[in-house]
């Protein structure tokens, strides 16, 4: 699927930390994400900078975020300036990440596989960007089983254009566990998790350092 330049939603935006919130429900889910962080890590999709609070009570690190939204990166500007975390945030999608192979010891993405237009050439540059042995940490709401996953998929022509191109039923976790680029080092169902309409799952993989595989 072609690429859209023009990710740009002002108004998700501007109610995401509300109809998101990281203090209640989400909240736990970006703790395990930002659990025992160092080196140099990267934040994908990195929104409204809901992240950026786990991250700044972490140790020592280099930190680095990309979002293609110039809506959601003011707001993550204000969010690092709030936590007081220094963070080299860029323009950029996942398909085409603007950092060398090898770049980062860590790479997240918490709810954004959903969105990626190309989530397939995303897996690929996560691979590319990160160090072998590093850890790619994800926590994403996945397509449900049974009467549930019909349900989306009727209501996900909806969804998606009332939820800023997320798409509610994508067998994303399917997708990082058959990359040949990663060893599984956890994955953690939530059929009960923050969103009734969706199953969630959270998870650490961890790059082969050996291998020819794509994006390599
Ligand atoms: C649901 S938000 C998640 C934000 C944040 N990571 C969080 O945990 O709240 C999804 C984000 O992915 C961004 N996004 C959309 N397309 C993308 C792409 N191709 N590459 C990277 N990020 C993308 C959106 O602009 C949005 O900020």
């Amino acid at each position: 699927m072609a690429n859209r330049d023009d990710v740009s939603h002002p108004l998700i935006a501007a109610v995401y930390d509300y109809v998101v919130p990281d203090r209640t429900l989400f909240g736990p889910h970006r703790e395990y994400l930002a659990a025992d962080l160092s080196g140099r890590v990267l934040d994908l999709g990195a929104g409204t900078g809901a992240l950026f609070a786990h991250v700044a009570r972490a140790g020592d690190l280099e930190f680095h975020a990309i979002e293609p939204d110039p809506h959601m990166r003011t707001r993550a500007r204000e969010k690092a300036r709030e936590v007081d975390l220094e963070v080299d945030l860029r323009s950029g999608r996942g398909e085409s990440l603007p950092y060398p192979d090898d770049a980062f010891d860590v790479v997240i993405s918490s709810l954004v596989f959903c969105t990626i237009d190309d989530p397939d050439a995303a897996v690929s540059e996560v691979a590319r960007v990160l160090a072998p042995g590093g850890e790619f940490r994800f926590f994403e709401h996945v397509h449900a089983d049974g009467a549930l996953g019909t349900g989306q998929d009727l209501l996900n022509p909806v969804w998606t254009r009332v939820a800023g191109g997320c798409t509610l039923n994508r067998r994303t976790v399917d997708r990082f566990v058959g990359n040949d680029a990663f060893d599984v080092l956890e994955v953690e169902r939530l059929e009960n998790g923050p969103l009734s309409v969706t199953p969630f799952v959270r998870g650490r993989l961890r790059r082969r350092r050996e291998g020819a595989f794509p994006g390599r």
